[in-house]
C-alpha cells in the first residue's frame, strides 16, 4: 500500500532525457507531502517547475499556434473533495497553473481567455509569460513545412483531409504562414489519503485559435475521485473523446490495479494517437505511454 507519493509527467513525446526536470519537480511535491502537505499544493508545485522550465509544452515552453506568434494555455486542478479550478486558451501569463488554484476560490469552475487573464491580473497571478522559447518556434517550423508541403508526416490523422485555409481564423493572413509535444501534469496522495491532480498544457500541434484541448475538461484530461488521481497527455480531441481520465479512476474504484487500469485504458487508442497517463491511488502508481514521455515518481510503502 502507499502511503503517500507522487506521479509527474512531462507530456508524451518529451524525450527521457527530460527526465531530470520532471524528477525536480517530483522532488518538490514529495518535500510538501512528507511534511504534511496537501496533495494539491504538492502537485501545483511540480506543475510550477515544469511550466517554468521552458523545455516541455507548458507555461513558458507553450506551443505556438498556426499563426507562428499566438500562445494560449489550458490548466486545471482537482481533488477528490470535488474542488475543481480550470483555465482554458489563457494568453500572457507565465503560470496558468497558479491561474486555475485562483478559480477553486470562485463560484466558478473554469475561466476562458480575455476573462481568465483578467482574472489573474486581479488575483496577482498574472506574471507575464516571456514569450515564444526556442523549442516551441521549431515545432511551429516544422508544422509549417508540413502544412506546405502537404506531407502531414508526423500530424494527426484529422488534418489529413481538412482543408485550413477555408477554416483560418487568425489575423493574419493563411497565405503569409506557410512535431508534437504534450501537456505536463502530477498526481499526488497525501498524508491524509487526499487525491489531487494537476494539468497544464501549450495544446496539441496544429491548432487553429480559440482550440481547447483535454487538459481543461474534467474526465477527459484529469479526474481526481475516491479512488484515484488521474491525468492524460495525448491527441486531446482522441482524450475528450474516450474520456480517458475519468474510465481509469473508474476502473480502480472497481477493483483493477494502477498499472493495468492505465494499460487497457492506453490499448483503448489506435496505434497512430500518441497518448499517456498517470495515476496514483492508496494501492499504488503508474505511469503508462506508447511514446517516449519524461516521467518521475516518488512514494513512501507503509
Ligand atoms: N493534450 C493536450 C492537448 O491536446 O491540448
Amino acid at each position: 500500500m502507499l502511503r503517500y507519493g507522487v506521479v509527474v509527467h512531462g507530456g508524451v513525446g518529451s524525450p527521457a532525457a527530460w527526465n531530470d526536470g520532471c524528477e525536480r519537480a517530483a522532488e518538490a511535491a514529495f518535500r510538501l507531502l512528507e511534511t504534511g502537505g496537501h496533495a494539491l499544493d504538492a502537485v501545483q508545485a511540480a506543475a510550477v517547475i515544469l511550466e517554468d522550465d521552458g523545455r516541455y509544452n507548458a507555461g513558458s515552453g507553450s506551443t505556438l499556434r498556426l499563426d507562428g506568434a499566438t500562445i494560449e494555455m489550458d490548466a486545471s486542478l482537482m481533488d477528490a473533495e470535488g474542488r475543481i479550478g480550470v483555465v482554458a486558451a489563457v494568453r500572457g501569463i507565465k503560470n496558468p497553473i497558479r491561474a486555475a488554484r485562483e478559480v477553486m476560490n470562485t463560484p466558478h469552475v473554469i475561466l476562458s481567455g480575455d476573462g481568465a487573464a483578467a482574472f489573474a491580473r486581479s488575483r496577482g497571478v498574472a506574471e507575464p509569460h516571456p514569450g515564444p522559447g526556442p523549442r516551441a518556434q521549431e515545432r511551429f517550423e516544422n508544422v509549417r513545412r508540413a502544412l506546405g508541403g502537404r506531407t502531414f508526416d508526423g500530424l494527426a490523422e484529422a488534418w489529413r483531409n481538412f482543408d485550413l485555409r477555408a477554416h483560418w481564423n487568425f489575423d493574419v493572413p493563411y497565405e503569409k504562414i506557410f512535431g508534437h509535444g504534450d501537456t505536463i501534469g502530477a498526481v499526488a496522495l497525501d498524508r491524509e489519503g487526499r487525491l489531487a491532480v494537476a494539468n497544464s498544457t501549450g495544446g496539441a500541434s496544429p491548432m487553429l485559435a480559440g482550440r481547447i484541448g483535454d487538459s481543461p475538461i474534467v474526465g477527459s484530461g484529469f479526474y481526481a475521485g475516491p479512488s484515484a488521481a488521474v491525468a492524460g497527455t495525448g491527441i486531446g480531441e482522441e482524450i475528450i473523446r474516450r474520456m480517458l481520465a475519468r474510465e481509469v479512476h473508474d476502473a480502480i474504484a472497481h477493483g483493477e490495479e494502477v498499472a493495468a487500469a492505465c494499460e487497457r485504458a492506453v490499448a483503448r487508442f489506435p496505434e497512430s494517437v500518441p497518448v499517456g497517463v498517470i495515476a496514483v491511488s492508496r494501492r499504488g502508481r503508474a505511469a503508462v505511454h506508447n511514446r517516449d514521455m519524461a516521467w518521475a515518481s516518488k512514494g513512501k510503502e507503509e
